[in-house]
């Protein structure tokens, strides 16, 4: 325990419990179901939880097992290899070994790539600041077939982020393609997670709690397990059962806002273990920088008015990943600041 730098340690409060026990709880969607069905479920697993599982979702099984042998490969390598394409303060994608969250230090390693290469974001989080920076993605040289993996993947995920908006559009009442013109530069990023085994589970993170600041994340995990959904009725911390073919759906901060609240963004973790290292490959599904966040004005009228200011996705985002290298002595932006009522 002596080892293990300060920076890694949670305040007392936000300590995992090792001994929670399963509990069923999570959706589980197939999605394979009429749309009309879909649509319902759907908009009571966002409504209810936040969270859900979905089957038969189109993305090629056999993606799940070549993306994990990459990532293992890749991870494995020497820390000089990996740090080649590590990742900086401008250009956030490539390899990261030291990501905080809430400004305590996660237990895990990452290599972030984005979509659409070159990607566009603003250089700062000051309003002032016009200039943007360009996302360009780095591959490593090993393992050979990385960036192919990687990018089919990608693709796919993609796909099933266009379907599933379509169908939260569709629970809210509002047309299919309702929120597709917001993503048509997006700054979408794919994120390969490898948390090792951890000397110290109880005191440590895999990822601190936090929202996502995306539309909505996907999630393709491994059969380890670790992640953890604060759940809305109690605030119990709830683990995500790793579920053999499925993927993990989250709605994520730009929906709450666009839906005004009627689907909120829920708080989650990772918890590490001190046997088995994890691997998970989180997508997240940006709209594009330029995008006004706000209240869709179908959703809102007299007797449910705005509950946020309209903010720049672009700018927001900037300032939320401000903290992701160093430890900063002010909290991080979070939606709740545009809040109205
Ligand atoms: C994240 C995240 C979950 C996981 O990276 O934002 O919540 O299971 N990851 O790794
Ligand atoms: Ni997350």
């Amino acid at each position: 325990m002596g080892e293990v730098d300060q920076a890694f340690i949670q305040a007392a409060q936000h300590r995992p419990k090792l001994d929670t026990i399963e509990i069923e709880g999570i959706p589980l969607i197939d999605l394979s179901l009429s749309d009309k069905l879909l649509v319902s479920e759907i908009g009571n697993a966002c409504k209810n939880w936040g969270f859900f599982q979905v089957i038969n979702h189109g993305v090629p099984l056999e993606l799940f097992t070549k993306i994990n042998i990459a990532a293992k490969t890749f991870f494995d390598r020497p820390i000089e290899e990996k740090t080649k394409v590590k990742r900086d303060e401008v250009n956030s994608t490539g390899y990261h070994e030291s990501e905080h969250t809430k400004n305590v230090r996660d237990w895990k390693e990452v290599f972030d790539f984005v979509l659409k290469d070159p990607s566009f974001l603003p250089a700062s989080h000051e309003p002032e600041d016009k200039e943007l920076k360009t996302l360009r993605n780095r591959w490593p040289e090993n393992p050979p077939e990385f960036r192919e993996v990687c990018q089919e993947y990608a693709r796919e995920a993609e796909k099933l982020c266009y379907k599933l908006l379509e169908l939260i559009a569709l629970s809210l009442g509002l047309p299919s393609n309702r929120f597709h013109g917001y993503f048509d530069d997006h700054t979408a990023l794919m994120r390969l997670n490898h948390y090792p085994p951890c000397p110290c589970p109880e005191l440590a993170l895999g990822v601190g709690r936090h929202k996502d600041a995306g539309a909505l994340t996907i999630v393709a995990q491994d059969d380890v397990g670790g992640l953890q959904v604060k759940r809305k009725s109690d605030g119990v911390w709830v683990p995500v059962k790793p579920t053999p073919n499925a993927l993990v759906i989250n709605v994520g901060d730009t929906i709450q806002v666009w839906s005004n609240e009627a689907y909120e963004s829920v708080e989650h973790r990772v918890v590490v273990n001190s046997e088995r290292e994890r691997f998970s490959f989180p997508v997240f599904f940006f709209p594009s920088h330029y995008v006004m966040v706000k209240p869709l004005e179908e959703l809102v009228n007299e007797q449910n008015p705005a509950k946020y200011k309209e903010y720049n996705f672009g700018k927001f985002f900037a300032a939320r990943t401000r903290g992701d290298y160093k430890k900063l002595e002010v909290e991080n932006i979070q939606i709740r600041d545009f809040k109205i009522i």
